[in-house]
């Protein structure tokens, strides 16, 4: 291979690391692609549908809050591609987090998106964790915005008295969400009690304390 060769393959894998760290969804290669969410034909998303009509692109279960009658007093209402198909390649996507007074949106990453919520109603702690352990957190209030960079554990929790709501939008169509604490103890099949009772520092008595408050996979 020619010397030019080399410079050419090495500025196409340049070209191709910088847009993977501009988008964090690949960009879109036509106008629209609506997703088939039946279809079996497995790629990087979701195969395009071809009858498709302006309501792949509306979404209306935004506009009432969600039950906070659950164990954290809290509830996110996604508005992923999963829910309005026209998202399918085009890179974002939305949520409704409504709170109990006490009500937590626990610990938890996405995977692949970067998040801005917009508080709504009511007064929100938040807060983001870097990579190297430093907690950035803030007391938002109805009308004030915080961003939690892609991939970093992040919480939300409504400390007043009254209802809270927040908008979230992402760059991403469908985010993901791990929570910390499912994830860890919550798991199926289940992590074993070794491995946690080592990592926490704790007894396996005390983990299995923990797993037995939650229900797997929920
Ligand atoms: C396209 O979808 C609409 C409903 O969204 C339906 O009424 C119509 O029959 C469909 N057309 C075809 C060719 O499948
Ligand atoms: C939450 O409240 C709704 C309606 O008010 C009720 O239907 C539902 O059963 C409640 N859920 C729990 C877990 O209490």
């Amino acid at each position: 291979m020619a010397t030019y060769d080399y410079g050419l393959m090495i500025g196409m894998m340049m070209a191709i690391f910088f847009t993977s760290l501009v988008f964090a969804d690949p960009d879109l290669l036509q106008d629209v692609c609506v997703a088939d969410l039946t279809s079996g034909v497995k790629i990087n998303g979701f195969a395009c549908k071809s009858n498709i009509s302006a309501g792949d692109f509306f979404f209306a279960g935004l506009s009432k809050p969600g039950l906070t009658n659950n164990t954290f007093g809290a509830t996110v209402t996604p508005a992923s591609v999963q829910q309005i198909p026209g998202l399918n390649t085009l890179g974002v996507s939305m949520a409704r987090v409504d709170f109990a007074p006490g009500g937590i949106n626990p610990p938890h990453t996405h995977p692949r998106a970067t998040e801005i919520v917009f508080v709504l109603e009511g007064e929100l702690d938040v807060g983001f964790i870097t990579t190297e352990n430093k907690l950035f957190s803030k007391t938002i209030k109805k009308g004030e915005i915080f961003t939690f960079p892609r991939g970093l554990i992040h919480f939300q929790i409504n400390n007043g008295k009254v209802h809270a709501a927040a908008i979230a939008a992402f760059n991403s169509q469908l985010p993901g969400t791990q929570r910390v604490a499912n994830a860890l103890f919550a798991s199926s099949p289940t992590v074993d009690d070794v491995v946690l009772s080592k990592a926490f520092l704790i007894g396996t008595q005390e983990v299995e304390t923990i797993k037995s408050k939650f229900a797997p996979n929920k």
